[in-house]
Order: structure tokens, then C-alpha cells, then sequence
């Protein structure tokens, strides 16, 4: 894999950048103060390709325009105008059709985006004629869209068979940050997981469980174990057919469980304060945290407050720290920068998986390994 810093930016100058990635971004989350960590972490490999005089063509996915029939509320329309702001520069937002013709004309440093890409059922297909089409708009490819890289799409992941692509500023930091979890963490290791599904996450316990010391489960996640154990959940969200017998019998040592929870209409929506307080002294204790997924139903403020308070405690720790997860977004405080020791991941699905130990489609596509198809 090349990493686009290390790159000789001559090599930039004019040259038309295909700039893959993840404003997978729910409106209700969009339009909040706050500028999204999804859009703030690639403005610097914009600004690096601008700086460097390169043209840049945006390209994303949007949610999953084939579940619905409305697909408007998926265009990434409403994406040039918050670029223009935040770049302070103007954004052309342009379709298919259009944008060889503008880009021509353009000079240095202009920035372009192009419409959701799941607009094209090709997209999600992996599809080689349409990675061909996308790839004949630009010089080379950059991926700086960690958070879909899990995802066999065309412009993640068979587009490099038709062009030079490269690890964007992002990706890089990704990377790093979260191989130094798997690689040689600094102990104790304590790794917090919420969420829906206990499916989604075995090959983090199971990859990670020789250099963690505690896995703290919140969230469904421990409703399926608790299903699974003949302690009565009500009508709470778990999985069925897990082999948490297995499970527990593997990695049970160094799994806790909620003592206590908060029931509202018979459903387990957040674990109690005494869990808080026992999860709390862990992450007291532990030199690495990972933290993926909520440990309630988060949708509603009420049952978002052991999740908070755990964000709160890791955002205090001097620990190594990984927050991430799709939705922990929502729940993070109003903070304006990060301290050195905290990382926020952009990725939910692509974290759990990078920490399962998986070769991620779009990382093997810029390693130039791709199946035939
Ligand atoms: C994400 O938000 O996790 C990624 O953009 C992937 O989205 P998907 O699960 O719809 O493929």
C-alpha cells in the first residue's frame, strides 16, 4: 500500500484526484452545529491535494438507496455547499455526464463532487465496466473512506485495476492508529462493546482476546447472552441461535456483563449505574481502550446516559484510546479537539472488521490484489 503523504507532490500538480470517501451521513445527524467527524476528518487530504495543485473529484455513497424509493434524501447535494463553506472555495456538485467536460476546463485545486454513488446499482456490484467509467475520470485514485473499505463496492474496491491508487491522509491515520491495538497494545487492554448484534462482534473478541485483559459488553449484545443464560429479557432486542455456550466457554474469563439495567415496556434500553461504576474502574485501570458500539438505545436521550458517561470517562483517561462505531457520533460531547491520546475511528463495520485480523476489500485493492471477477 502507498501512502499519499509519501508521495513526490510534483506528481500532483494537475493531475485529476479520485477522491473516494464516507459521507455516509444521515440527515438528522448533518445538520447539527457541530461539523461531522466524517466530513472533518477528510478535509486534510483535501487541502493536501488543493495545496498541491491537484483537481479533485469527491466521490461517496450515501445510505442504501435500494431500500427505499426515496432516493432524494440520499444525494449528496446538500455536501457542496458544507465543502464550499468548510474549504472556502466553491464545490461544483455535478452528474455523471457533466463532469468530464468541467473538469477539463478547471484549473489547479478545483474540487468537484460527484452524486451517490449507490445511485448505480454497479456500485455496490463491484462492478468492473463501471469502476472502468469512474476510473476514466481521473488521473489516479486516492482512498480516504476507511469506513466503507469492508465493502466490496467499485469505486472501493475493484477500481484500482484500472488506475494508480493510493492511502489518503485518513486512511493513513486509521491504519495506524488501530494496528497499534492489535499490534503490541500496552496492557491492561480493555475493549467495550455495544450494539445490536454479538454476531458482529465475536471476531473481535476472538482476534484481540490474547492481548486484552477485559472485554465489557453493553448494549443487545448482552441481552443475547443473557437470553442465552435463562435470565429473563423480556421483550428486549436479542440474537437468537448464538452459541454463547461456546462463546463464554472460550472467552468467558475476561467477559463482563451488566449487573444491572434499565427496563422500560419489558426492554432491557441501557445497563444500569452500578455497571457504570464497575466499567468505570476498569477503564480506570487499563492503559489501551477500544470502545465500539452504545451500550443502550441511544435514539432516546434517556437511555443514551451510560453511554455518555462511559465517553465521558474515556475522554478524561491519559490511556490509549479508540472510540468508535457509526452512531457513537451522536452521543459525543460538544468537544472542539481531541487530546493526543484519544482517537475517533470514522469507521463502524470497517473497525469491528479490521480488529477481526480481516484484509479489508479496499485495503487489498490498493495492495493491487484483486479476484478475478
Ligand atoms: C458505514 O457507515 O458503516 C459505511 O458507510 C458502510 O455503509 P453500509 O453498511 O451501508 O455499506
Amino acid at each position: 500500500m502507498i501512502f499519499l503523504s509519501s508521495l513526490n507532490k510534483k506528481y500532483l500538480q494537475s493531475k485529476i484526484c479520485l477522491l473516494r470517501v464516507d459521507l455516509n451521513i444521515q440527515n438528522a445527524d448533518l445538520f447539527k452545529k457541530n461539523i461531522h467527524p466524517r466530513v472533518s476528518a477528510v478535509l486534510p487530504t483535501i487541502k493536501f491535494l488543493i495545496k498541491n495543485g491537484a483537481k479533485v473529484i469527491i466521490l461517496s455513497h450515501r445510505g442504501r438507496p435500494k431500500e427505499t424509493k426515496n432516493h432524494k434524501e440520499f444525494s449528496l447535494r446538500p455536501f457542496a455547499k458544507i465543502f464550499s463553506k468548510l474549504l472556502g472555495k466553491k464545490i461544483v456538485f455535478s452528474d455523471f455526464k457533466k463532469i468530464s467536460g468541467i473538469v477539463s476546463v478547471s484549473g489547479p485545486g478545483s474540487v468537484f463532487l460527484l452524486e451517490n454513488l449507490r445511485f448505480w446499482p454497479e456500485e455496490e456490484q463491484n462492478n468492473p465496466k463501471f469502476a472502468e467509467k469512474l476510473a476514466s475520470l481521473g488521473d489516479f485514485y486516492v482512498n480516504d473512506a476507511f469506513a466503507v473499505s469492508h465493502r466490496k463496492n467499485a469505486s472501493v474496491a475493484v477500481i484500482t485495476r484500472f488506475l494508480p491508487g493510493y492511502a489518503g491522509l485518513l486512511l493513513e491515520k486509521e491504519i495506524k492508529n488501530l494496528s497499534a491495538v492489535t499490534k503490541n497494545p500496552k496492557r491492561p487492554m480493555t475493549v467495550i462493546l455495544g450494539g445490536a448484534k454479538i454476531s458482529d462482534k465475536i471476531g473481535v473478541i476472538e482476534n484481540l482476546y490474547s492481548q486484552a485483559d477485559y472485554f465489557l459488553l453493553g448494549g443487545a449484545l448482552a441481552n443475547t447472552v443473557f437470553a442465552a443464560q435463562g435470565i429473563p429479557v423480556g421483550d428486549s432486542l436479542y440474537e437468537k441461535n448464538i452459541d454463547v455456550d461456546g462463546i463464554m466457554r472460550r472467552f468467558g474469563k475476561k467477559i463482563f456483563l451488566p449487573e444491572d439495567v434499565v427496563v422500560e415496556k419489558r426492554k432491557i434500553l441501557d445497563i444500569g449505574q452500578a455497571s457504570v461504576k464497575k466499567y468505570k474502574s476498569i477503564i480506570g485501570k487499563s492503559k489501551t481502550i477500544v470502545f465500539n458500539g452504545p451500550m443502550g438505545y441511544i435514539e432516546k436521550p434517556k437511555f443514551a446516559k451510560a453511554t455518555k458517561e462511559i465517553i465521558a470517562a474515556l475522554l478524561k483517561s491519559r490511556s490509549q484510546i479508540i472510540i468508535g462505531g457509526g452512531e457513537t457520533a451522536s452521543v459525543m460531547p460538544n468537544i472542539k479537539s481531541l487530546r493526543q491520546n484519544i482517537f475517533l475511528s470514522t469507521g463502524g463495520g470497517a473497525m469491528l472488521e479490521y480488529l477481526s485480523g480481516k484484509k479489508l476489500p479496499g485495503f487489498a485493492a490498493l495492495d493491487k490484489i484483486h479476484e478475478q471477477q
